[in-house]
């Protein structure tokens, strides 16, 4: 996730700029930048790659400045390389960003009929010339009226070289943060950049904006009206902060998802024609007409979103799906036909079985799409065209934010490969709708977190688990299995519930936990009578059921409940509580949670 770290005062900026990126790599990136005011104009130093490359390339000599911002960047808009990197500059102005400008595109098409030059793939260069095209002697106002026309989340730090002691700071739906010091003062996207000199700090809000000099912090809103802050004292250590208060980086994920779901189809879809935007599909609506059969490749928990995108695929865009675990695929002799499109899904985008399956299939002449997390990496680099699905960078080993963006992502793709058949646009509309809820759904499941651990307390002990669920419910089950055994260590299986009877009945005891995904659905009532065959064997049940239902609580031991939301938006809701369950099932039994025995975020050997 990109870091912003600023600071106007008397001491040298440069040394500080670098010390508090550094108390931001926790965050991940890919490049980082600075840009240091000196009375003789700002001196911008970029480079792609870690903190140290960028030390390197200083010229310490030329940074005899005392304010200055700098940025570590996770690629969103353009590979990670230098031009890209932040800040970004326009005439005086130097600009430093994280979030997503959702309406870069046409802005971009308007300053360029105005005669100006883009040296970047980035939507936030595009937001440092509209500042610079409206500027007229004042940064704030031209900050102000800039922010008025764009849409998406910002969090901003702007510098003028004019005005050499001034930071203009400004955040919608992007944290930003003002370390208050003694004649210096601070601006940071995360408290841990300041901690080393001040804990006095003033979090702001949406909407709110803040101008910084070395004796002054001014608060106001973005349509200028002044405000008034409280500051705050920080309690936390830096370790602390760096997990944002968790005690892992996992759980730390698990309570981003509200956000990460929402930068997934932030600025992609067009409720009012039922309809989405995807900007790196590239593909014409009659070659989407032609595709006539679907391969998902993938491994892992990608592998699972990749099964609940084949739900969704065949009952909504009525297309043909198979779902294939990237190493089997490699090495078989698959059928491509004409009109096959692959969608390529990794979180890393460097997964080496995915990434050779998806040259095989490009090999025999499917089309390529791919959905990464990790801009610029293999698998986006080598995709004919590709969809990112913005979750910042997951540093906990076990999958969670992730897989709920790619589910996300595969929603939008089902829209849009529907509406270009049967899908009606009423329909896409419904489901846009709610789509949009799914945020505030999820938090309102996050919200049972503690629930969530005194049922982790019974079954930390156990030494096996069963996870059964049908239809969409089913590929949660194996993702349910799949994050207990690789953060606690404890035996566990996803199977389809009515498999049961065909074997796995057989290990059902007291001994036994079984976790039933039993939410509302045309299966609903099978999957009950599956609760009732394990409860007459005297397993122990753990329902994840809708709200409101009042039958499943009589045959389970333990219940969670899920907002109900459409069967193709229910999976996203689902498996929160499973993640939440492994993950506190297995700090109970004091693993190591965000780096599991034997396991490696990247899995780039085969
Ligand atoms: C499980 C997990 C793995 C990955 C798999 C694929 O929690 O993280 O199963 O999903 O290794 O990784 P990517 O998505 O990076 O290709």
């Amino acid at each position: 996730m990109c870091g912003i770290v600023g600071v106007t005062g008397t001491q040298e900026a440069a040394s500080i700029l670098i010390e508090g990126l550094k108390r931001l790599e926790y965050r991940g990136y890919d490049s980082a930048g600075i840009a240091i005011q000196r009375p003789h104009g700002q001196y911008v130093v970029k480079e792609k790659g870690k903190i140290r490359n960028l030390e390197a390339s200083l010229d310490w000599n030329e940074l005899k400045g005392t304010c200055g911002i700098a940025h570590t960047r996770w690629a969103t808009h353009g590979v990670p390389n230098r031009d890209n990197a932040h800040p970004h500059v326009a005439g005086k102005i130097a600009l430093v960003h994280n979030g997503i400008i959702e309406n870069y595109a046409a802005l971009k098409v308007q300053l360029r009929k105005k005669g100006r030059v883009f040296s970047s793939e980035t939507d936030t260069e595009v937001l440092v010339h509209l500042i610079d095209d409206l500027y007229d002697g004042d940064l704030v106002t031209a900050v102000q009226k800039a922010l008025a026309l764009v849409d998406g989340a910002f969090g901003i730090a702007v510098t003028h070289a004019d005005e050499p002691d001034l930071i203009v700071g400004a955040r919608r739906g992007s944290p930003l943060v003002v370390g208050v010091g003694d004649g210096e003062n601070f601006l940071a996207s995360d408290v841990a950049a300041v901690m080393g000199h001040t804990r006095q700090v003033i979090y702001l809000d949406d909407g709110e904006m803040v101008v910084l000099r070395p004796g002054s912090v001014q608060t106001m809103t973005i349509s200028n009206e002044a405000i008034t802050k409280e500051v705050q004292e920080i309690t936390w250590d830096l370790g602390q902060i760096q997990k944002g208060g968790f005690e892992h980086f996992m759980l730390k994920e698990i309570f981003e998802q509200p956000t990460t779901i929402r930068d997934a189809f932030r600025g992609r879809t067009l409720p009012d024609t039922g309809d989405v935007k995807l900007g790196g599909i590239q593909l014409t609506d009659w070659e989407l007409r032609n595709i006539r059969r679907i391969i998902i490749l993938a491994c892992g928990t990608s592998w699972h979103a990749g099964l609940v995108g084949e739900y969704m695929l065949e009952e909504y865009a009525h297309l043909p799906v198979e779902v294939e675990y990237a190493s089997e695929f490699r090495y078989r002799s698959p059928i491509i036909e004409p009109g096959t499109l692959c969608l390529v899904i990794s979180q890393s985008g460097e997964t080496i079985d995915t990434l050779e399956a998806m040259r095989e299939a490009r090999r025999r002449g499917a089309k390529i799409l791919g959905i990464t997390n990790v801009v610029g990496s293999t698998i986006a680099r080598e995709s004919e065209c590709g969809v990112y699905i913005h979750a910042g960078p997951e540093i906990g080993v076990a999958s969670t934010k992730a897989f709920t963006s790619q589910v996300t992502i595969l929603g939008l793709i089902t829209i849009l490969l529907g509406r270009r058949g049967h899908l009606s646009a009423d329909r896409g509309t419904q489901m846009l709708k709610e789509l949009d809820r799914v945020p505030d759904l999820v938090q309102r499941v996050l919200d049972q977190a503690e629930r969530i651990k005194d049922i982790a307390r019974v079954y930390a002990n156990h030494h096996n688990c069963l996870y059964l669920g049908r239809g969409v419910n089913f590929p949660i089950a194996l993702e349910g299995a799949l994050k207990l055994k690789e953060i606690s260590y404890i035996h566990a299986e996803g199977y389809p519930a009515a498999e049961m009877k065909h074997g796995p009945i057989a290990l059902i005891d007291e001994n036994m936990p079984v976790v039933f995904i039993c939410t509302k659905d045309s299966a609903y009532e099978k999957v009950v009578s599956n609760m009732m065959e394990v409860r007459a064997r005297k397993g122990r049940i753990i329902a994840i059921a809708t709200e409101g239902d009042t039958e499943v609580a009589q045959r389970a031991d333990h219940v969670l409940y899920v907002p109900p939301s459409i069967p193709m938006l229910q999976p996203i809701l689902s498996v929160i509580p499973l993640q939440l369950l492994s993950y506190h099932v297995a700090v109970q039994r004091g693993c190591d949670v965000d780096q599991p025995r034997n396991l490696a975020k990247s899995v780039t050997v085969e």
